[in-house]
């Protein structure tokens, strides 16, 4: 494995083993740079750059990113997060009472809530189908879900790469035996830009959302949503702004609707061209020999860990990516104050020096325990982990 000193581009603490590029990502000191030149861009002249210079930026912003997910540019445009991402996709697909939204047991809880409420008020059913975790394979995922599918069933949420378990779900098959049912498929795909390769125009579902600030490293703010071609005129931003009425003709109301929702700091979208450059530039095979760098370190750290905790490998490795998570022993101690934080992870942090995060899942005392690896991360890292948690008792 190609083990270079990627870390010095990094400003992450250099007294903390950090092992969560999950939660938040981190994003480098290039990228980071780029980012407060758009700032000064702006702040130099607000009125030309918004009104003359905007367009240019966000239409390079979407070309290196369609480039990056397989997709044409202008099916694709920005939100700050995920969540919003999903919370406007499901607002987008016709529900009348009665009709089913399908979720898993395994789905973010930020947008589970967001499914709940547009069921409240559509009147609609949400069901939800149990993915096993430990899992046998990708195949024993689609036909969970296929066998839960009703003739009610109009569309369907599923994570990409789930949070808390870390499983790359096979989405490519589960489209297609939906797309077969006319049940419509939203990807949260929060995880996936930066993680795994994407193909959007080959996949086609009715929406896909990521983060650009986990894997592609940008500053915080920065996601994408893509709509199918016949989504593009159901979809309307969260907000409601000058796109609404505009007399342009040039380009779809999907583009002018979501590209400008009222003034707002552009430069964590706009410094995605920098963050697709630096992180292909860290590795000669570019953005896909980063993804495997990663990956295969992560699957080299799952050994060493399984083996320290004792325990099978909780799924296969076609289901990894650069994240895994592994079963911990219950919890015996309730959670800690304020922040429901479990021992085992302030002690991993406080003792150590670790950050890794341990959740509750499916819940308290049942716990993960979950790595990530991006470029800064290497096998000294995770051997650190395996110690710590040998003298934490594990
Ligand atoms: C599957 C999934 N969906 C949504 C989110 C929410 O991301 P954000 O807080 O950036 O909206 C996350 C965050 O980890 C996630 O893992």
């Amino acid at each position: 494995m190609i083990n270079r000193n990627f870390r010095a581009h990094w400003r992450l603490d250099k007294e903390i083993v950090f092992l969560n590029h999950g939660s938040f990502g981190a994003t480098p000191i290039p990228v980071m740079d780029k980012q407060r030149e758009i700032q000064g861009l702006i702040e130099r002249e607000p009125v030309k750059f918004f009104m003359r210079d905007y367009e240019g930026f966000y239409e390079r912003a979407q070309e290196a990113l369609a480039g990056v997910v397989g997709a044409e540019r202008d099916d694709i445009v920005f939100v700050p997060n995920a969540t919003t991402g999903v919370n406007t996709a499901l607002r987008a697909v016709p529900l009348s009472p009665g009709d089913e939204i399908l979720v898993t047991n395994q789905e973010y809880n930020a947008c589970r809530n967001a499914v709940n409420e547009i069921a409240k008020e559509r009147k609609a059913v949400v069901r939800e189908v149990r993915l096993p975790f430990p899992v046998k394979s990708s195949e024993q995922v689609t036909e969970t879900i296929v066998n839960s599918l009703t003739g009610r069933t109009r569309v369907f949420l599923i994570d990409h790469i789930v949070s808390q378990t870390a499983l790359v779900v096979d989405i490519e098959d589960i489209v297609r035996e939906l797309e077969d049912r006319d049940i419509e498929t939203i990807v949260d795909g929060a995880h996936s830009v930066g993680m795994v390769p994407l193909n959007l125009e080959k996949l086609r579902p009715a929406f896909f959302t990521s983060n650009c600030h986990k894997w592609l490293c940008t500053p915080k703010g920065a996601a994408f949503l893509y709509a199918r071609k016949d989504m593009q005129n159901l979809v309307r931003p969260l907000v409601i702004s000058h796109g609404a009425n505009t007399p342009r003709k040039d380009k779809s109301r999907f583009f002018h609707e979501f590209s400008w929702t009222g003034t707002d700091d552009p430069s964590a979208y706009f410094s995605i061209p920098s963050a697709v450059d630096f992180l292909s530039s860290l590795l000669p095979g570019g953005l896909p020999a980063l993804m495997e760098r990663n990956r295969s370190l992560c699957l080299e750290a799952r050994k060493i860990i399984i083996g320290a905790l004792g325990i099978e490998k909780p799924c296969p490795d076609e289901m990894v990516g650069s994240m895994a998570s592994f079963p911990l022993p219950d919890a015996v101690s309730e959670p800690i104050a304020p922040l429901f934080m479990d021992e085992l992870q302030d002690e991993l942090f406080m003792r150590f020096r670790i950050e890794i995060p341990v959740m509750y899942w499916p819940k308290f005392p049942k716990r993960l325990l979950r790595i990530s690896c991006q470029a800064y991360n290497s096998m000294d890292d995770y051997r650190k982990l395996c110690n710590a948690l040998k003298e934490a008792g594990m």
